[in-house]
């Protein structure tokens, strides 16, 4: 494989950039971190650097909740922390059906209910880099009362007819987790739109929460430099059959740390990530923002050159921007016919030695699925569109390291596959 696999694009040399800027300006930068990122949106509104995603999502919910109104639509197939967050802000999740077509959403559902529940939130995430059109949905919302929270954790860059994803609804949150547009292992960015701005007493308060819990430069520079470590071990094993029983006992323990009865308990026990919102990650994001629109722009162009590879190859469905939307593609999504969705072991095996990290990744089961047996959660009635994606959507990747020859033997792994 000539190419490297891990997509994050930071370096040692970063961080000891990012930890001198830390040490030297202090509490300061993460202001200025929340002005360039507020900046990227176009400006209005307010942006508050938290500790993670999830994080930012129950700061929102926190704000807006009501006794009159526990309700929160989230769509079924979506990553199920963002439910948890819901839980943990003692909302009751209704899970929505995805639309027919990869990354939409089920809007007919979505509106009824706006209109005949008392729906305190809807969340809307702007899968894998394509933000969705919820002009409509957001004056429906408003008219009822409902607040819409875009989930931009896969969207930094994206747009619809000229506005921002991220600054099209009320609230939006991004994370700077693994395999996201900006990753910094953690971290991320609650905004609030002009016409939803979060009162001064809550932004007060929510800038208190974060300050309280701050990691100190020493302590993210530790974190930073782990995660760097991580991410070489991470490197090298892609595309390498485990070596030593070790590596071997460790790949079965993070398979069963994914399984269904492991993710159960997990699920009881699961903990609030640690606090990753410091100046030092404010530092580093400032540099990462700025060198993110050529990022931004390469992994797009990749996404379109392998959509073009594979059209037409009969191996399935990949998600494409209409008019008007200007996607930030994080990754490709192929949904594979369901007579050919038993091939997809085979494949992801495949591309796997070839280096390519792919395969049924984000997710392999929607939130219902996850949570059998909570009764705090509802469906919206069946979904078979959230639990077909779930099981016939394959990740592909297109980062900005990957040059033609590697999306065209991509592209023919594929072909070979499924075609
Ligand atoms: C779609 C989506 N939303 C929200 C989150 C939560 O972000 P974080 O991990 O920063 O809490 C994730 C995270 O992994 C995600 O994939």
């Amino acid at each position: 494989m000539g190419f490297d696999s891990i997509e994050e694009f930071w370096t040692r040399e970063d961080l000891v950039r990012a930890s001198a800027a830390a040490y030297a300006s202090g509490e300061d930068l993460i202001r200025r971190f929340e002005s360039a990122f507020l900046a990227r949106l176009g400006g209005g509104g307010s942006a508050l650097f938290v500790p993670s995603g999830r994080a930012g999502l129950r700061l929102a919910l926190a704000t807006i909740k009501t006794r009159a109104r526990d309700r929160v639509l989230v769509p079924a197939f979506c990553c199920d922390v963002v439910g948890e967050a819901i839980l943990r802000e003692g909302l009751r999740p209704l899970l929505l059906d995805s639309g027919a077509t990869v990354g939409s959403l089920d809007w007919n559902a979505c509106a009824r209910t706006i209109r005949t529940e008392k729906v305190a939130a809807v969340v809307v995430p702007h899968l894998f880099g394509l933000p969705l059109d919820i002009k409509e949905l957001t004056q429906e919302a408003r008219r009822h009362g409902t607040f819409v929270i875009e989930d931009c954790a896969h969207c930094l860059g994206g747009a619809v007819d000229g506005t921002a994803a991220g600054a099209l609804g009320d609230f939006s949150i991004f994370s700077f987790n693994v395999e996201k547009p900006i990753s910094m292992g953690g971290g991320g960015m609650l905004v609030s739109s002009p016409r939803a701005p979060i009162a001064p007493g809550d932004a007060s308060r929510i800038r208190s929460y974060r300050e309280a819990r701050a990691p100190s430069p020493d302590v993210e520079r530790t974190e930073l430099a782990a995660w760097l470590t991580q991410q070489e071990r991470r490197r090298r094993h892609v595309g390498q059959p485990a070596r030593t029983t070790a590596e071997r006992a460790g790949r079965l323990l993070s398979k069963l740390t994914h399984s269904r009865v492991a993710l159960a308990v997990t699920d009881v026990l699961a903990r609030e990530p640690e606090p990753r919102a410091g100046v030092l990650r404010a530092a580093l994001g400032l540099a990462l923002l700025e060198r993110y629109p050529v990022v931004q722009s390469r992994r797009s162009r990749n996404h379109d050159y392998l959509a073009a590879r594979l059209l037409d190859a009969g191996v399935g469905t990949l998600m494409s921007a209409g008019r008007g939307i200007v996607p930030a593609w994080l990754k490709a999504k192929l949904l594979v016919p369901e007579a050919k969705g038993d091939r997809i072991r085979a494949l992801t095996r495949r591309l796997w030695r070839r280096g390519f990290i792919a395969g049924r990744i984000t997710w392999p089961r929607t939130m219902d699925q996850e949570w059998r047996l909570a009764l705090r959660v509802a469906r919206l009635g069946p979904l078979p569109n959230a639990h077909r994606l779930a099981r016939l959507g394959v990740d592909l990747p297109i980062h900005q390291n990957l040059r033609d020859g590697d999306l065209d033997a991509l592209a023919a792994c594929v072909i070979e596959s499924l075609g």
